[in-house]
């Protein structure tokens, strides 16, 4: 970086509510000099990107960047950029997209578990049968994925008074969570409720595939992680099978979901459009900002991506 001038950070946000990440960056323009795409100036003065779902070849043009700010959680579509240069990476971790997203997994796992789905097949037929009830406490409900997202999940669902059991790459200490390691299907033995909370890497894709499936009986699957981790084309089938009684899919392997394709009419599966949550700007800006003052006075950042890991 050239001492003469001031850093810049260019914000590279390719969606519609840019300008409230923008107002919620302007504290950084103490530190560094803001621009706003496409008005980057010259690419070679960029030194920090703060991005999002940018086009393919857009990262070509920066060739002197210090770090990356990635608006999200989930980095698996900035690990594949071939583009990507060799510079530290920084995911969003912010409370407004845990509590969200531990939010939306509560209220699909007490809509699983109190029955919705059945009282509403007979609500269409106008049935009045109470069906039995287990609590909350024999209800036995799994989550793939134990980190920032996946540990508050957890732990809001033992607060809701679940068996709440968990798996991840490395064992975990959660308070009221059964945490394992080592072979899925192993794990997976007795969840009646699945919730995929995994980053999308290498290691994870296609792993809610029929031979977990097949490990399942009767269970309902919650997919809140990316497409990735699903076998599309294993799902139908693993559904007539009885494996599964029934699935929430908020995140598809093409988005948004092509009207063609047979999830949309399939009454088993609940389609959210990529929304389980979604992060709040000024407070996850605030995060962008604070990570930025780190790396300013070489302290570590939150949020790092380990590259050799992918998450
Ligand atoms: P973290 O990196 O904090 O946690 C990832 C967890 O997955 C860790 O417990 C990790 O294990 C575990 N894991 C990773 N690889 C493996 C593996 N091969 N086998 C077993 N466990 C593995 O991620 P977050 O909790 O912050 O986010 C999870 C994902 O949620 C994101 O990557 C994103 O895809 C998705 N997401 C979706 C949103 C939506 O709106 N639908 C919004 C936000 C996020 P270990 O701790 O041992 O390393
Ligand atoms: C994320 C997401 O990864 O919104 O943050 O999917």
């Amino acid at each position: 970086m050239n001492a003469e001038r001031r850093p810049v950070l260019l914000f590279a946000y390719f969606r519609p509510d840019a300008d409230a990440w923008l107002s919620a960056l302007a504290p950084a323009a103490a530190d560094v000099e803001i621009r706003r795409w496409p008005e980057a100036g010259d690419p070679a003065e960029v030194d920090y990107l703060v991005a999002w779902q940018h086009p393919a070849g857009f990262l070509r043009q920066f060739p002197n960047l210090q770090a990356i700010f990635w608006i999200g959680a989930g980095v698996d579509r900035l690990m594949g950029d071939p583009d990507l240069p060799d510079t530290p990476v920084v995911r969003m971790q912010d409370d407004s997209l845990t509590i969200g997203m531990a939010e939306y997994v509560a209220e699909r796992v007490l809509h699983y578990h109190r029955r919705m789905p059945l009282y509403a097949a007979q609500q269409r037929e106008r049935t009045w049968r109470p069906l039995p009830q287990p609590l909350a406490r024999d209800r036995v409900v799994g989550v793939l994925g134990l980190g920032e997202i996946g540990g508050a999940s957890a732990t809001a669902l033992a607060g809701l008074g679940f068996d709440v059991r968990g798996w991840s790459r490395t064992q975990k200490t959660i308070p009221g969570v059964r945490a394992a390691t080592g072979p899925l299907a192993e794990a997976v033995r007795g969840w009646e409720i699945v919730v995929c909370l995994l980053p999308l890497t290498p290691e994870t894709r296609g792993v809610l595939n029929r031979e977990l499936f097949a490990a399942l009986d009767g269970a309902w699957l919650i997919n809140a992680a990316r497409g990735g981790h699903l076998a599309e084309a294993d799902l139908i089938p693993a559904l007539d099978a009885g494996c599964l009684a029934g699935a929430t899919l908020d995140v598809f392997e093409t988005e948004p979901l092509p009207p063609e394709h047979p999830f949309w009419s399939d009454a088993r599966i609940t389609i959210t459009p990529h929304a389980a949550a979604i992060s709040d700007p000024a407070s996850a800006g605030a995060q962008i900002v604070a990570n930025l003052r780190r790396h300013l006075s070489g302290q570590p950042m939150r949020g790092l991506v380990d590259r050799n890991r992918g998450y």
